[in-house]
């Protein structure tokens, strides 16, 4: 595949947001007209003779010239194909499927994909999977830094579009056609269809609801501004739908897959109070990550499930990592690896462990609505966990609530990189030791990039993480470890055999 193709479909195609009888397709014209043409075609056929819904849109330059349309009245479970014509060309085919309304899921799940940090392998191999319903995507979908902004090791494997930090809408814009025009990304999205939920980098490293870590108002002009672009060119972007059209901020949005699983996506960013270290404010009963009216939402979701599990995308992890004591020869990494803060090794402010009053309302909730079969799928720590979920991990005899899988990152820089070592060498004694003094945590291996494979049956849900390397484009990927959950327990059990 060339590195960009000729013609008015450089950015490829995309479909997202399935429901059992809709999906979105997504493309992108590259005119200079304000407004072009685009009609498009969905069939059950790779060659798509038998035509089972068309239609038209015109891409207008206001929305950047993508295309976003809402296809109903489809059939559950069901493969299709799709394709696009504009100015005279037509789009590459792809290939989406709605929900599954039986008893088997299995779909992908990845997080954290910096362009400068090397290729997306994953993707890659994702792409190549025939067996998933769809691919989950927890955030980190772009990162906005510039090529100034290396990675740990002073590493630029590959330059961004625009050269400098995303902070206008422009800006963004270009950042995300850059990503659609990686032929690894595009063959992703014309594979699978995509759900998908923001953490940080999407808008800018650290952000809360006012404001971010990275963000200078001098330098960088108002936040809300810049919060909005980047909010815009997601929506712009991406294969989403908008949940709530009275607000179109609104990113938190639920998937009804059968009477399997109920999918929960939350947003942990653009509603959460600011970041703190300081334990007298990150120990307030009132501080939020999900905002007041997320935090309803979420329970009136938990509150009417009635599926057999409850699958919560959840941007960053929200099992407890930071404990009383850590030992210095593990602090010392874990605050590397930014799961831990570096002063004095304490809990991670960006992470739940900073938001701990809301966490245990979370948890409290699970309790009381007698919940069992609740699963977190997490993201952004760049490195691969399976942890039991307790209210109180240091009480040995307090039942676990719920478990939690967490995905590595697509190519972000995790503990080897961080501390300049290789691979599966100093990182083993810290991922012993976080497992000796954490035992909710179950396993950890902070080296690796790749993705998980969820697969869920009615008996149980099972999380296999695969790992491939970054530097160069390179073929195949290792199945690394296998996790999985009984319905009825919310215990983790090791599998003796990978699912699929
Ligand atoms: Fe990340």
């Amino acid at each position: 595949m060339s590195k960009s193709r000729p013609g008015p479909f450089q950015h490829g195609v995309a479909s997202g947001d399935p429901t059992s009888e809709a999906l979105i397709l997504w493309t992108r014209v590259t005119a200079e007209d304000p407004a072009v043409e685009v009609s498009w075609v969905l069939g059950r056929d790779r060659e798509l003779l038998h035509v089972v819904a068309s239609g038209s849109a015109v891409a207008t330059s206001e929305h950047d010239h993508t295309v976003n349309i809402d296809v109903r009245g489809l059939d559950p479970g069901t493969r299709y194909f799709y394709r696009f014509h504009a100015l005279g060309a037509e789009s590459p085919v792809g290939r989406t499927q709605t929900l599954p309304a039986g008893d088997h899921l299995r779909i992908a799940v990845c997080a954290c994909a910096r362009y400068m940090s090397g290729y997306f392998n994953a993707y890659a191999r994702i792409a190549d999977r025939e067996d998933l319903d769809f691919v989950l995507h927890l955030g980190d979908y772009i990162y906005e830094y510039g090529n100034d902004e290396r990675g740990p090791r002073g590493w630029l494997v590959r330059e961004v579009e625009p050269p400098h930090e995303c902070i206008t809408l422009a800006d963004y814009r270009a950042r995300y056609a850059q990503y659609r025009r990686d032929p690894d990304v595009a063959r992703l999205h014309a594979r699978h269809p995509l759900i998908a939920t923001v953490d940080d980098h999407e808008f800018c490293n650290d952000t809360w609801r006012d404001g971010a870590g990275k963000h200078d108002p001098v330098r960088d002009g108002p936040w809300h501004d810049r919060k909005a672009a980047a909010l815009r060119a997601w929506r712009e972007w991406m294969p989403v739908r908008v949940p709530d059209p009275r607000d179109p901020s609104r990113i938190y949005r639920s998937f009804e897959i059968g009477s399997l699983a109920h999918l929960i996506l939350i947003d942990g960013r653009t509603q959460r109070d600011r970041q703190t270290s300081d334990p007298r404010v990150m120990d307030d009963p009132e501080r939020t990550i999900l905002g007041p009216e997320q935090f309803a939402w979420f329970v009136d979701q938990l509150r009417a499930s009635n599926a057999r599990w409850r699958l919560v995308a959840n941007g960053v992890m929200i099992g407890q990592v930071y404990s009383e004591f850590m030992p210095e020869d593990i602090g010392e990494p874990l605050s590397e690896l930014g799961v831990l803060t570096s002063r004095e090794h304490g809990p991670e402010p960006d992470q739940w462990d900073g938001y701990t009053a809301e966490r245990d309302r979370v948890f409290r909730a699970l309790i009381e609505l007698g919940l069992g079969n609740t699963v977190f799928l997490s993201g952004d720590v760049h490195s691969s966990w399976a942890v039991e979920l307790h209210r109180d991990h240091r009480e040995k005899t307090d039942p676990p609530l719920a478990v939690e899988f967490v995905t590595t990152s697509v190519t972000s820089e995790n503990l080897d990189e961080h501390l300049g070592t290789s691979a599966r060498t100093e990182s083993l004694h810290v991922e012993r030791r976080v497992i000796e003094e954490n035992p909710h945590i179950r396993w950890a291996e902070l080296d690796s990039h790749g993705y998980f494979v969820l697969d869920v049956t009615p008996e149980r849900a099972q999380a296999d993480w695969y790992y491939v390397e970054v530097v160069g484009r390179t073929p195949g990927e290792r199945l690394a470890a296998m996790w999985a959950v009984r319905s009825g327990e919310s215990r983790l059990r090791a599998a003796e055999r990978p699912t699929g």
